[in-house]
């Protein structure tokens, strides 16, 4: 059954608007945990804008779900992966001045220093996952490096959306839906586990959910913002009703 990843950097960048203590993003974790949510996701980047790495250890020692530890792929990142654990970690490329992750990681381009990063997770007993575009150039570089895990950029996707008035069967739209799926066939004809993330949201997330084969989904923002109203409880409660309804099933296994 597919599955939900939350991620909870929202929460630490709200904290950090005041550079205090609360709300604290591994309350938000268990909340999550509590809702329903089968993995919390962080990202620790580089200048430490929201998760902090006391965060990440209290994560370790907390969260009972899955962890997966969203980093560039440097060596600050995998020395600290080899040490806290996660059970997944997610290469994606990362740029000081992005409000976000802006795109898919260019793995053919760096093809050999990741196959060495990809190994010494694996080593570690950490699985390895690739956060691309809908690009088969990219599925294939990332089954050569040894990645075990996909996530389809969905970023592309949820823009179309918003910019054809919420239609989801605009062409656009229906053309950025059809690229992911065929993206997610490779993934899975390559061996890998097919997860998909970035801007998905209740509006958004039912067609994605039912693409055959999709094994998790890693979303963030929505959640904690109609967590202010909801509470992160229901507003896991709520994402994973959606996406069970879709009707997705025999997700790919890791
Ligand atoms: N997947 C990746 C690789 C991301 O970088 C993010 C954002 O942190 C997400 C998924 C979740 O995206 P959103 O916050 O738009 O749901």
């Amino acid at each position: 059954m597919i599955e939900l990843g939350v991620n909870i950097d929202h929460v630490a960048t709200v904290r950090q608007a005041r550079r205090t203590y609360e709300p604290d993003p591994v309350w938000a974790a268990v909340e999550a945990e509590l809702g329903g949510a089968d993995g919390i996701t962080f990202h620790l980047r580089e200048d430490r804008r929201h998760i902090g790495d006391d965060d990440v250890r209290r994560l370790r020692d907390t969260v009972h779900v899955r962890l997966n530890f969203e980093m560039a792929a440097t060596e600050e990142m995998i020395a600290l992966a080899c040490t806290i654990r996660p059970e997944l970690a997610m290469f994606v490329p990362e740029a000081r001045t992005e409000i976000t992750t802006e795109g898919g990681l260019d793995v053919a381009g760096q093809l050999d220093r990741l196959r060495n990063a990809v190994a010494r997770l694996h080593d570690a007993g950490i699985v390895a996952s690739a956060f691309i575009d809908a690009d088969e150039r990219q599925i294939d570089a990332a089954a050569d490096a040894g990645f075990r895990v996909c996530e389809i950029h969905t970023g592309p996707y949820a823009h179309a959306i918003r910019a054809h008035g919420r239609d989801l069967r605009a062409p656009a739209v229906v053309a950025q839906l059809d690229a992911v799926a065929i993206a997610g066939d490779r993934v899975i004809e390559r061996g890998m586990r097919f997860n998909a993330g970035h801007g998905l949201n209740y509006v958004n997330v039912q067609p994605i959910a039912g693409l055959p084969g999709i094994g998790e989904l890693h979303i963030g923002h929505a959640i904690v913002s109609r967590a202010i109203f909801v509470g992160i409880r229901e507003a896991v409660r709520e994402m994973k009703r959606l996406m069970r309804a879709a009707g997705a099933d025999g997700a790919s296994s890791t």
